[in-house]
C-alpha cells in the first residue's frame, strides 16, 4: 500500500472531528473520499499531511510512518497536499507560484523540464505566466494549485475539493487532467469531493464519510449502484431530491 491509516482520532480543541478512520490507497490508484459539509474530509487530508497531528492511530507513506511529522518534511517525502479553496500567492507571478512547489528541489534542470511539463498540462498557465496570480479565474487558480503540487514531483497527490466553484466544463476539465496525470505521471491521488458524480467517474476506489465516521467503501463502480449513493449525492431517482433534504435535515437534528 503506498498509504494506510490506522484508526486515526483527531481533534479541534475538545471537539473530536475524526473518529477512528481507517483508510488505504494502493500504488497508482485514484482513491476518492465523499462526505457531506462537516463530514470530516479535508482533516483527513490535513492529518495525512501533517497539517493537523492526531491524538491517536498511524499513518504510513510508502512504508514509513509519518504521524505528527511536520508538513515541511512530509512533503520532502513526495506526498503533496493541494488544499481546500487554492491558496495561490495572488502578488506572485504564475511561473513564481509554480517554482515555490519546487522550493526544497536543488536540480534546476529538472525544475525547468517541470515546468515545461505542467505547461504541457495546463496551456492556460502557459499563456499566462508572467501573470500575478491574483487576476486568474478560479479554474485557473485551480490548475495553478495542483501545478504547483506538481512541481514536487509527487507520488502521492491529496486534491481537497478541486471541482469547488468551477463550471461544469471546467469540472470535467479538471477531471481529465487528474485521469491524465494518475496515467501518464504515475501519480497515486487521493480525491476528496462534493461532486460525487465526477468523483465516482474517476476514481478506483472510494470511501464515504459521515460525521467523522467512514461509514461505506467500495469500489467505484459499486458505490454508483448504491442505493444510498444515488439518492444523496447523485440526485437520481424521483426520491433523490426529498432524499437529499431528509439528510440535511437530519445532520442538523444531531
Ligand atoms: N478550525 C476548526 N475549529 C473547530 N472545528 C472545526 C474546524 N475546522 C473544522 N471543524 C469541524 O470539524 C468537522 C470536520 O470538518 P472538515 O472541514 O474536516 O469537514 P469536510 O468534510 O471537509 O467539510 P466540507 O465539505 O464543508 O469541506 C466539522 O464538524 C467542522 O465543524
Ligand atoms: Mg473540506
Amino acid at each position: 500500500m503506498m498509504l494506510t491509516l490506522r484508526n486515526i482520532e483527531t481533534y479541534y480543541g475538545p471537539i473530536m472531528a475524526i473518529r477512528g478512520v481507517s483508510l488505504e490507497v494502493a500504488e497508482e490508484s485514484i482513491v476518492t473520499i465523499l462526505g457531506a459539509n462537516g463530514a470530516g474530509k479535508t482533516t483527513v487530508l490535513k492529518t495525512i499531511s501533517g497539517a493537523m497531528d492526531p491524538q491517536k492511530g498511524s499513518v504510513t507513506f510508502q512504508g514509513e510512518e509519518i504521524t505528527g511529522r511536520d508538513p515541511d518534511r512530509v512533503a520532502r517525502l513526495g506526498l503533496a497536499h493541494v488544499p481546500e479553496g487554492r491558496e495561490v500567492f495572488p502578488f506572485l507571478s504564475v511561473e513564481e507560484n509554480l517554482r515555490m512547489g519546487a522550493y526544497s528541489r536543488r536540480d534546476g534542470d529538472g525544475i525547468k523540464s517541470d515546468l515545461e511539463l505542467v505547461y504541457g498540462y495546463f496551456p492556460a498557465l502557459a499563456e499566462r505566466r508572467k501573470l500575478e496570480a491574483g487576476f486568474l479565474s478560479g479554474g485557473q487558480q485551480q490548475m495553478l494549485a495542483i501545478g504547483r503540487a506538481l512541481m514536487l514531483r509527487p507520488t502521492l497527490m491529496l486534491l481537497d475539493e478541486p471541482s469547488l466553484g468551477l463550471s461544469p466544463r471546467l469540472v470535467a476539465e479538471i477531471a481529465e487532467i487528474i485521469k491524465r496525470l494518475n496515467e501518464e505521471q504515475k501519480v497515486t491521488i487521493l480525491l476528496v469531493e462534493q461532486n460525487a458524480k465526477m468523483a465516482l467517474e474517476i476514481a478506483d476506489f472510494g470511501y464515504v464519510m459521515e460525521l467523522g465516521r467512514i461509514v461505506m467503501e467500495d469500489p467505484c463502480e459499486r458505490l454508483m449502484q448504491a442505493t444510498d449513493i444515488q439518492e444523496f449525492y447523485l440526485g437520481m431517482k424521483d426520491q433523490g431530491v426529498r432524499g437529499r433534504r431528509r439528510w440535511k435535515q437530519r445532520k442538523t437534528w444531531r
